[in-house]
C-alpha cells in the first residue's frame, strides 16, 4: 500500500503540472481525491490493513491528499495570474491612426477687440501709454478736475484701498501721468483695467477701457469728431451713422457722448437700443483747462481732446453678445467662436 501511495503522490505531481486549463487541474483533483479518486479508495480501503500498519499508512495517505490539495490551489492560483498579467500587456495598437490635433490657443475675445481698437489709433500717430491698476486719488479724481466732494464720485463705485489708494475706476489717470512726464504735443492711447464696485448682466467689477488724448496748440473740436468718426467707421462700418450728444465730464469742456446707429436694428428702434435707434458708445470732450493746469500745462497756448470707452461694449455691439460675465467665464464654447 505504501508503494501505491508514492505511485498517487508521484503521479498527480507530473498530472498537475501538465495540467494547461482550469479544467484540466479540476480533472486531476478528481481523479485522485474525488469521491472515488484513487486516493480516496485507498484511504477507505485503510480498514484493511493491519492495525500496526495502518497509523503510518493513514498519516501517509493523509500528507499526500494534503499536498495534492495545495498543488491544485497553486496550479489553480498560478493559472490565473498568467491569464491576468497577459491580459494587461496586450496593447492594440493600430499604426495607421492619424495622430491627435494639438488644438491651437487664440486671443481672448476682448483682447481682439483691444488690439483692433489701438491699431486704428497707432496708424493715426498714437503711441501706446499705460498706467497702474492701483492709483492714486490724486490720479484717478483730484487732477482731472473732481474734487473729494464733487458729485461725479458717486458715479465711479469705487474700490477704495485707503483714504487715498483705490483700484482706478477708469483709465483717464493715465493722461494725468503722460502730460505730466511729457511736453505737447502729444497723442496717446491707453488701454487698460479698471474696477467699480458694480455686478449684474452688463456691468463686471472688473472691465477694461480705453483712454485717447490728443494735446497740440490748435485742437479743435472738429479734429475730436473727424478722428471719432474715422475710427468708428473702421470699428463698426463705414455705414453706421454717428452722433454727437451734448455731455458732462469734469474733466472736458464741451462734453459729449457719442451713439452709434443701433447695429442691431439699423436705427428702427428694439429691445437693445430701447427704442431709441441709438447706442451710447464713448464720452468724448475738449480738454478743461483746470486739467491743463494740474500738469503744468499753460491753457492759454494748449488745446487738446479726449476719449474714452469700455471695450466690453464695443465688443457686445460688434459680435451680438448680451451678458457681459460670458467674456470672464472663460467657457472654450463661448470663446472659441471668435
Ligand atoms: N473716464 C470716463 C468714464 O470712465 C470716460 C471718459 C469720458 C473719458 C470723457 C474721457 C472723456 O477722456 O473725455 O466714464
Amino acid at each position: 500500500m505504501e508503494e501505491a501511495l508514492t505511485t498517487i503522490r508521484q503521479e498527480s505531481i507530473l498530472d498537475l503540472r501538465n495540467a494547461a486549463s482550469e479544467a484540466d487541474i479540476y480533472q486531476v483533483k478528481s481523479k485522485y481525491i474525488g469521491r472515488s479518486g484513487s486516493l480516496t479508495q485507498l484511504i477507505k480501503n485503510l480498514i484493511t490493513i493491519p492495525a500496526e500498519q495502518r497509523a503510518v499508512v493513514g498519516k501517509l495517505a493523509n500528507e499526500i491528499k494534503k499536498s495534492i490539495e495545495a498543488g491544485v490551489e497553486d496550479a489553480l492560483k498560478c493559472l490565473r495570474e498568467n491569464k491576468k498579467q497577459q491580459a494587461m500587456g496586450r496593447v492594440d495598437i493600430d499604426l495607421t491612426l492619424p495622430g491627435r490635433c494639438q488644438s491651437l490657443g487664440r486671443r481672448h475675445p476682448i483682447t481682439q477687440v483691444t488690439d483692433e481698437i489701438v491699431s486704428v489709433f497707432t496708424e493715426l500717430g498714437f503711441q501706446m501709454a499705460e498706467g497702474p491698476e492701483i492709483e492714486l486719488d490724486f490720479f484717478n479724481f483730484e487732477a482731472l478736475n473732481i474734487p473729494k466732494d464733487h458729485p461725479a464720485r458717486d458715479m465711479h463705485d469705487t474700490f477704495y484701498i485707503s483714504a487715498e489708494v483705490l483700484l482706478r475706476t477708469h483709465t483717464s489717470p493715465v493722461q494725468i501721468r503722460t502730460m505730466q512726464q511729457t511736453k505737447p504735443p502729444l497723442r496717446i492711447i491707453c488701454p487698460g483695467k479698471v474696477y467699480r464696485c458694480d455686478s449684474d448682466v452688463s456691468h463686471t467689477p472688473m472691465f477694461h477701457q480705453i483712454e485717447g488724448l490728443m494735446v497740440d496748440n490748435d485742437i479743435s473740436f472738429g479734429d475730436l469728431k473727424g478722428i471719432l468718426t474715422l475710427f468708428l467707421h473702421r470699428i463698426f462700418s463705414e455705414k453706421t451713422s454717428i452722433r454727437f450728444r451734448p455731455s458732462f465730464f469734469p474733466f472736458t469742456e464741451p462734453s459729449a457722448e457719442v451713439d452709434i446707429q443701433c447695429v442691431i436694428c439699423r436705427g428702427k428702434g428694439c429691445r437693445v437700443c430701447k427704442g431709441t435707434g441709438w447706442l451710447e458708445i464713448l464720452g468724448c470732450g475738449m480738454v478743461q483747462p483746470a486739467v491743463f493746469r494740474n500738469v503744468g500745462y499753460d491753457p492759454e497756448t494748449t488745446t487738446g481732446f479726449a476719449f474714452g470707452l469700455g471695450v466690453e461694449r464695443v465688443a457686445m455691439l460688434k459680435y451680438g453678445i448680451n451678458d457681459i460675465r460670458l467674456f470672464f467665464e472663460n467657457d472654450l464654447r463661448f470663446l472659441s467662436q471668435f
